[in-house]
């Protein structure tokens, strides 16, 4: 269909990057990128009337994305045809646009296309050699300036060399020494990072390309006040695994409760730096106020509540939930990341997996049935009843009807 709408127009269309990438590997990847020679955005607006879905432009990139209602996207991007004018009678020269579109990318991995115009559909445009990178397992730079030109790419390789089992290769792996020599990090603040940062910290296993930033000596410019050269060291590698396992623990749970993990490593890792630094860090790199704020209020809730639940080997449940229940799931799993005390584990599993979930049985409507009328001391019957209940001092909505009428 994408090559019939684009012949109509006499435009080319190619599927380009991380979609070409998968599809030889044999991976899903539901991210379709196309690459347009033509105007991306009638493109995008004849595809969209084509397919019946909505389609957003970026007059300023001459990018846009084709929205399907089935929840599929399509990011449509515009090579621009360039034209050589020579003096005379010589023709204009029509330059291969893809090629200057591929060759500008990241990694030989990503800088394939495959045609989508009917007559030549699925035929795989490879100038550079990539398909034999990608049977090498091989992350590869494009050409020298690479880094220097986006330094997130940085994030990236580690990213793809960790995922897919590949490997950084030399001459890549100097570049980025080089660019971590120059400091190119430090230079400007780029919300590319963090959102590089947060597919990493997103992925199944982050520990192993955290692992490789650290190896790179990238800590120093993600996290200034840890130590130097802070390597993921013992206690550090202990609570990421922590806090690993803490995510893959509340996924076995199946609530369908959606959890931002790069939330939870980042709490992590910034544990035992003071509120000020994260806000430092999040102002840095762009993050939004919203969940700026989100992990401000975490970090500070639960900083209190880990240090309340370590005095205390005793609480009763009603405690443990009245001292957990202003925190979201990802500062709980943070807190399951760096307790250190079994006691302090068990409390926030079982305030998770059960006590946030308990209500009494008696209802606002059974104590209208009892003869009280609705007000404040509703609110105050049924906490005290929640309490009761979590506490074990009652068992059925018999036992708590004789508790309020006492
Ligand atoms: N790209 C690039 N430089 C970047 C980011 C992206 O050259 N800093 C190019 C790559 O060719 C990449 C494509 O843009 O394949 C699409 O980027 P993106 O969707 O971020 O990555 P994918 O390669 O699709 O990876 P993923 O599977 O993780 O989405």
């Amino acid at each position: 269909t994408i090559g019939e709408v684009a012949q109509k127009r006499d435009y080319n269309a190619y599927a380009v990057g991380g979609f070409v990438r998968d599809l030889l590997l044999k991976k899903p990847n539901f991210d379709l990128d196309i690459v347009i020679e033509g105007d991306g955005i009638l493109f995008a607006k004849a595809l969209a009337a084509h397919l019946g879905g909505r389609y957003r432009k970026h007059e300023r990139f001459k990018t846009a994305v084709v929205l399907m209602k089935n929840g599929f996207k399509i990011d449509i991007a515009t090579a621009r045809l360039e034209y050589y004018e020579y003096p005379a009678a010589m023709p204009t020269v029509e330059l291969s646009s893809i090629k200057l579109d591929l060759s500008r990318r990241d990694f030989t991995i990503n800088a394939m296309a495959i045609q989508l115009n009917p007559a030549r559909f699925g035929t795989l445009i490879d100038f550079f050699n990539c398909q034999s990178d990608l049977k090498k397992k091989v992350i590869k730079v494009l050409h020298n300036l690479s880094f220097v030109e986006d330094p997130s790419r940085i994030f990236r390789a580690i990213r793809f060399e960790k995922r897919m089992g590949f490997q950084i290769s030399p001459h890549t792996r100097r570049l980025i020494n080089n660019a971590v020599t120059m400091k190119l990090f430090g230079k400007a603040a780029d919300m590319r990072f963090l959102s590089e940062l947060k597919i990493i910290l997103s992925e199944e296993n982050p520990l192993p390309a955290l692992q490789r930033l650290s190896e790179f000596n990238l800590f120093q410019f993600l996290w200034p006040d840890l130590r130097p050269h802070y390597k993921v060291d013992r206690r550090y590698g202990h609570i990421l695994i922590q806090a690993q396992m803490a995510i893959s623990w509340h996924r076995l749970l199946y609530l369908d409760e959606p959890c931002q993990n790069w939330m939870v490593y980042l709490l992590t890792i910034m544990s035992r730096s003071p509120v000020d630094i994260l806000l430092r860090f999040c102002k840095r790199f762009e993050e939004t106020q919203k969940n700026t704020n989100y992990l401000r209020d975490q970090k500070i809730l639960c900083d209190r509540a880990i240090h309340t639940l370590r005095r205390d080997r005793r609480m009763k449940n009603s405690e443990i939930v009245a001292c957990l229940e202003s925190i979201q799931i990802e500062g709980l799993l943070y807190m399951m990341a760096i307790a250190r005390k079994n006691h302090v584990k068990k409390a926030i599993s079982s305030y998770v997996t059960t006590l946030r979930e308990l209500k009494p049985a008696v209802t606002g409507k059974d104590l209208i049935a009892l003869g009280y009328t609705p007000g404040p001391r509703f609110k105050k019957i049924l906490d005290y009843l929640k309490n009761c209940r979590l506490d074990g001092l009652a068992a059925s909505s018999e036992q708590e009807i004789l508790l309020v009428t006492k």
